[in-house]
């Protein structure tokens, strides 16, 4: 496989800047921030967005010429970027951290750190995505798109739209919020 190239990376990322920014710290809460993302999850991401296993018609058309190697370099470029931090809302704190550190066990809902990690930072070796600052509206339409079989590309194993819809809309707004914070 070929390694990203993250100068190159960088001359092929104008076309990005516009919605998640140039340094990847998109403003609106609509586009993820992709900063600091791991490298593995974005190129799967990109590659799903492509090939049209994750559907973002915003941004396909965008996407859709890129090669392996570009997808490759796009996200050597973005990983190596500085997420910048978010804040949470305090009142949603308590629920959001108990779920976030704890899961919901009368629920089946294992703790989210097991996977994206005590500070939120994922697991790049593993593919397990970064939260940690991403915009809450942004989580939590991922969660609502997981829990309505809308996003469906976490595989066979289904593990986030198993978790998703267990959750009601006030533990993925709280979740959401405390993961902005983290
Ligand atoms: C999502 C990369 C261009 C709009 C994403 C994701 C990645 C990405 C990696 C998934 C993030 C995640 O799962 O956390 C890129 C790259 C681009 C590009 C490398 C340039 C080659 C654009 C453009 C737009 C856009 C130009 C706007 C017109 C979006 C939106 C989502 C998204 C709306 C989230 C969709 C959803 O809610 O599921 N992008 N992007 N992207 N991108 Fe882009
Ligand atoms: C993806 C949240 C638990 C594994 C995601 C995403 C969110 C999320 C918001 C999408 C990230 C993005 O679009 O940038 C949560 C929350 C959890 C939780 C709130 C707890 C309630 C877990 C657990 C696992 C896991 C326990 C592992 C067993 C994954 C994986 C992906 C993912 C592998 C990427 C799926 C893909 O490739 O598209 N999670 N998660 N998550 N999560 Fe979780």
């Amino acid at each position: 496989a070929h390694a990203g190239d993250a100068e190159a990376g960088k001359a092929k990322s104008a076309t990005c800047a516009a919605c998640h920014g140039a340094d990847g710290n998109s403003m609106a809460p609509t586009f993820p921030k992709i900063a600091g993302q791991g490298e593995r999850y974005l190129i799967k991401q990109i590659k799903d967005i492509r090939d049209g296993a994750r559907s973002v018609p915003a941004m396909a058309p965008f996407v859709a010429g890129l090669s392996d190697t570009d997808v490759a370099d796009l996200a050597a470029y973005f990983a190596a970027q500085i997420p910048t931090a978010g804040g949470a809302k305090e009142e949603l704190v308590e629920l959001g951290e108990a779920i976030y550190r704890g899961g919901i066990a009368e629920k089946g809902v294992p703790a989210c750190l097991a996977c994206h990690g005590p500070d939120g930072k994922g697991v790049a070796a593993a593919g397990f995505p970064r939260l940690a600052g991403q915009h809450d509206a942004y989580t939590a339409a991922q969660l609502t798109a997981f829990s309505m079989n809308q996003r469906t590309n976490d595989g066979d194993s289904r593990m986030m739209r198993d978790i998703a819809y267990r959750l009601h809309a006030t533990e993925i707004e709280a979740v959401a919020s405390y993961i902005q914070g983290l």
